[in-house]
């Protein structure tokens, strides 16, 4: 898959594009189906929340797990990917975030390239996320909220906060939001199951904590030009990785095949 020009254009002017309906019902039934399995095991990969239960994020499932194995290598997430960074990628990092009804908690203001930076000195931010919603995402149920154009900034300073959620994380401070708001506004792309989310690892973005009763799983591939691979192993191998081999775009209907199978069977 590929993006239009005017795709393009949104990606580089505003730092995020939305993309309704890319994955098929069949598809992410059985992402979502695994991803939930995930949550309910017990590894050092899945952090919880602060409540010390509630899955919060899951780490590297596609090391772990046959059907994040072939989304982590889906042609429709590396292909737009590629288009963008104008070349091979490695995974930097996969995670399957939760933002469970009623528990799921906040993500702070925050920019990925500013841990990736601080944390792992990658070199610059020729990276980007990549997001594939496993359930609807709503006004309720802590959608994602971005701050068009604020990519434009370069890396902002950021606190380092360890206290606010279970998992660490640099932080941007309220005058800078309030600053960045005031030019660029903010924005919540929402959407049905199977919608995807590219964004610019210089965006700032945040969510809000989730008292519906809906669960809001979404699943993040952080892929980096080969190139610009971290320079620090600070953080553990399944939080950033060190396996800086080109990742092969599996076949359009990698996921489908597997679905056909017995559940026993898929490994
Ligand atoms: C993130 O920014 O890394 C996660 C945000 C979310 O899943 O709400
Ligand atoms: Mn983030």
């Amino acid at each position: 898959m590929q993006l239009n020009e005017q795709q393009q254009s949104q990606f580089d002017e505003l730092g995020y594009v939305y993309l309704p309906d890319v994955f098929s019902a069949t598809e992410v039934a059985l992402l979502r189906d695994e991803a939930h399995q995930i949550f309910a095991t017990e590894r050092p990969e899945v952090v919880r929340e602060m409540d010390e239960k509630t899955a919060r994020t899951a780490f590297a499932a596609q090391n772990y797990n046959e059907a994040y194995r072939r989304l982590g290598r889906h042609p429709r997430l590396l292909g737009p990917v590629m288009q963008l960074l104008d070349g091979n990628v490695y995974m930097h990092q996969f995670k399957i975030n939760a933002k469970a009804a009623f528990n799921g908690a906040i993500w702070q203001w925050h920019q990925d390239y500013g841990t990736w930076a601080r944390d792992d000195l990658m070199p610059e931010a020729r990276a980007m996320n990549i997001a594939l919603f496993l359930e609807d995402v709503t006004e309720f149920n802590g959608a994602l909220m971005f701050i068009p154009r604020s990519h434009k900034e370069g890396t902002l300073a950021a606190g380092h906060d360890v206290k606010t959620t279970s998992y660490p994380l640099w932080t941007i401070d309220d005058d800078t939001i309030s600053r960045l708001v005031k030019d660029g506004g903010i924005v919540s792309p929402k959407g049905p199951a199977g919608s995807v989310i590219l964004f610019h690892s210089n965006l700032v973005h945040g969510s809000p904590s989730n008292m519906s009763p809906y669960d809001r799983t979404i699943v993040y591939l952080s892929l980096c030009h080969v190139d610009n691979h971290i320079r620090r192993f600070k953080r553990a191998e399944w939080i950033a990785h060190r396996d800086f081999t080109p990742l092969e775009p599996l076949a359009d209907d990698c996921l489908l095949e597997l679905a056909e199978q017995p559940a026993a069977a898929r490994g």
